[in-house]
């Protein structure tokens, strides 16, 4: 790897580039420079573009087992470099090394289901036709062929793994793809590039340009990139596909994960475990991770029970130095951000909020918090928190808890704490989310399984073997005078 301080290259087609301009890049707890990625010009972009979109029928012809072996590569490499790659994550996103291990190796699995995707995918499916008369000897054989050129636009959070999710699943349909990482944290993703730079995919199809966000409107708008994949906030989210009605948007956006505790999860022994994962999963990256969870909703019959448990864990966290491996909290992604979070809790403290514990804020960190009895009009109760800050409120009975979670604007995952499968499928049923959990939090995602959210919270779904279907669409050919 590059000397983390130096100017790291972005990869234009494959090729490692020096660009002309720089984009400093400092650590959101010291301040200090971590490094500076080159930054392409107009006319190097428009290199990349172009040569993305030229290779785009080699690509799409390239054998599945020479995608497969590149992206089986990259995911070896990973879990070589883990350590070396976590601290560079952990330097540019102030993620604690815990949780940045813990992303590089979501990661290696990401590129290892694209690798066995790849091997598996478009088979092909047949379906005979002579259910009607018209169609005697006739049979429809249906295979996906990429929409065309990815633009990926990756989110600071997960700077490693969310560029992941965009890479790997293109290169396993064989679509070439062009990745912007996000500008706070653009040197994992040029990692990335490094490692995709060692495989024997063709030029073109895979490009890593740190292009500023100023910039991104006529690459959005550019009509050989009919694919956008994005994750970030809702806002953007839809004033991008606003601004292409036709294109195809997969849009990852907020959310306000809850974590509702059903009356059955009442022994000691359920209640410190939900404590424990709540107060782990409200923190961890800061709470800047779209699934975090933002809400309990506990019953009623064991919220005074469940409130300080949740509040002991939640003081318990480790703040500080993510460098540390004792860390379980480090700073927000800046000291804007953290100023944002303070702005919100004191809005909600000023309405009538009680602070259980937390509501400091120091530099870009802001001590983990736990407030109860939150107006609902209040900032904190309509957005994405997206820090360290967790809300309680209890409920009487199971569908207030579920009525609860679902008034919000946002749908991306809930948890719900039952031991009772019946309520389990009920919680199924009626929670308006994209993914439910049961006897866990929000926050869990195994990274093969489809992830995404209704409301604000997006359009379309993740998880490799979903992008690639993202991806790609279906097209049928029809064989006939068949002797079937
Ligand atoms: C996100 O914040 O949207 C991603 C969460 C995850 O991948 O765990």
């Amino acid at each position: 790897m590059e000397n983390q301080a130096a100017t790291h290259a972005f990869w234009l087609a494959g090729r490692r580039t020096a660009g002309e301009d720089v984009l400093e890049v400092t650590s959101p707890w010291d301040g200090r420079l971590v490094g500076r990625a080159a930054v392409p010009t107009e006319a190097e972009v428009e290199e990349a573009l172009a040569a993305a979109y030229a290779v785009r029928e080699e690509f799409a012809a390239t054998p599945a087992h020479v995608r497969a072996a590149a992206l089986d590569h990259v995911s070896r490499r990973l879990v070589e470099r883990t350590e070396e790659i976590a601290r560079l994550i952990s330097a540019e996103n102030g993620k604690p090394m815990k949780w940045a291990r813990g992303e590089v190796g979501r990661a290696v699995s990401v590129f290892r289901f694209a690798a066995e995707e790849a091997r598996r995918f478009n088979g092909g499916e047949a379906q005979r036709l002579d259910t009607d008369a018209g169609g005697a000897g006739r049979l429809a054989f249906t295979r996906r062929f990429p929409k065309g050129v990815v633009l990926g636009i990756a989110p600071f959070n997960f700077p490693l793994n969310l560029c992941a999710h965009k890479i790997a699943p293109a290169l396993a349909v064989g679509t070439p793809i062009i990745l912007k990482p996000a500008p706070a944290t653009p040197l994992s993703g040029l990692l990335l590039g490094e490692l995709l730079s060692e495989t024997e995919l063709p030029a073109g199809s895979w490009s890593v340009l740190p292009v500023p966000n100023e910039r991104m409107p006529a690459l959005v708008q550019d009509e050989r990139l009919p694919v956008i994949s994005f994750t970030g906030s809702d806002k953007v989210g839809f004033q991008i596909m606003d601004s292409v009605p036709r294109k195809h948007c997969t849009l990852e956006l907020g959310g306000n994960g809850a974590a509702v505790v059903l009356g059955d999860w009442a022994s000691e022994q359920d209640l410190d475990w939900a404590a424990t994962r709540i107060a782990a999963f409200a923190n961890y990256q800061g709470g800047q991770s779209c699934i975090s969870v933002q809400r309990v909703i506990a019953d009623a019959s064991l919220y005074e029970r469940l409130v300080p448990r949740i509040v002991a864990a939640v003081a318990a966290q480790v703040t500080g130095d993510p460098a540390d491996d004792a860390t379980d909290v480090g700073p927000l992604v800046s000291e804007d951000a953290a100023k944002r979070v303070e702005s919100w809790v004191e809005e909600a403290i000023a309405a009538g909020a009680k602070l259980l514990t937390g509501g400091k804020r120091d530099g870009a960190g802001y001590a983990p918090t736990v407030l109860a009895e939150v107006p609902a009009e209040v900032t904190l109760s309509c957005e994405e928190a997206f820090g360290p800050v967790l809300t309680l409120q209890s409920a009487d009975s199971e569908e207030a808890a579920f009525a609860a979670v679902n008034d919000s604007k946002y749908g991306l995952q809930a948890g719900v704490f039952t031991h009772d499968v019946q309520a389990a499928f009920r919680a199924h049923r009626a929670l308006e989310v994209g993914g439910v959990i049961i006897g866990d939090v929000p926050s869990y995602r195994a990274d093969q399984m489809p992830y995404g959210g209704v409301k604000q919270s997006g359009v379309g779904r993740e998880g490799v073997r979903f992008a690639m279907d993202d991806y790609t669409y279906e097209r049928v050919m029809v064989l006939t005078g068949l002797d079937l």
